[in-house]
C-alpha cells in the first residue's frame, strides 16, 4: 500500500509527506523532485523554456514510472489531478489524501516564495482563488480522504494521515 498526497500548491504535501514517511519508515517520493532530478532543470525553468504542456507530459511520465512502488508516501504536484489518468495510475495501490486548505492558508504558506510559476501573476491571491475553485472538485473526486489543514501544524496533519493508514493496514 502507498499514500498519495494531493492538493493545491502550498498545502504542505511535501512537509507532511516527509513526516508521515519518517514515522512509518516508508519511502518518500516527491514527483516535482523527480522531474528536476531527471531533467536537471528547475520547475520554473521547465515552464519558462518549454511551457506548461511539456511539464505535464514529464509529470505523467514520472507518475507512470513510479506506479509499481509499495510502502511509499507520494507527494504529487498540485496540478497532477488535471489529468485524471495520473491519479488512476496510483489509486489502485494506495489511499489518496486531499490536503484541503483555504486560499488564506495557502497564500500564508507560499509567502513570497518564487518557485511556483503559475503564481507569477500580478495578484497571486486571486490566482490561487481562481485555480482552487477549478481544482477543488477534482481533488475531492480523486481522493479517498479530505484532510482539513487550516489552522493545523504539519505534525497534526501527518498524524491524521498516519492513523488512517494504520487502520487500513490493520483491516488488510
Ligand atoms: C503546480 C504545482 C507545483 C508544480 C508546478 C505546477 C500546479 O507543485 O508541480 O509548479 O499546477 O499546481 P506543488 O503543488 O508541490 O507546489
Amino acid at each position: 500500500m502507498n499514500a498519495v498526497l494531493i492538493g493545491f500548491m502550498g498545502c504542505g504535501k511535501t512537509t507532511v509527506g516527509r513526516i508521515v514517511s519518517q514515522y512509518l519508515k516508508w519511502n518518500f517520493i516527491d514527483t516535482d523532485d523527480l522531474i528536476v532530478e531527471k531533467t536537471k532543470i528547475s520547475i520554473s525553468d521547465i515552464f519558462k523554456r518549454y511551457g506548461e504542456a511539456y511539464f505535464r507530459q514529464l509529470e505523467s511520465q514520472i507518475i507512470k514510472d513510479i506506479s509499481d512502488v509499495d510502502r511509499c508516501i507520494i507527494s504529487l504536484g498540485g496540478g497532477a489531478v488535471l489529468n485524471e489518468q495520473n491519479i488512476n495510475t496510483l489509486k489502485g495501490k494506495g489511499l489518496v489524501f486531499y490536503l484541503k486548505g483555504s486560499p488564506e492558508t495557502i497564500i500564508a504558506h507560499i509567502g513570497d516564495n518564487k518557485d511556483r510559476p503559475l503564481l507569477h501573476t500580478s495578484n497571486p491571491y486571486n490566482t490561487i482563488k481562481e485555480l482552487l475553485n477549478k481544482r477543488h472538485p477534482l481533488y475531492v473526486k480523486n481522493s479517498h480522504y479530505s484532510i482539513d489543514i487550516d489552522g493545523k501544524d504539519p505534525e497534526t496533519i501527518a498524524h491524521e494521515i498516519i492513523n488512517i493508514l494504520k487502520g487500513a493496514e490493520r483491516r488488510k
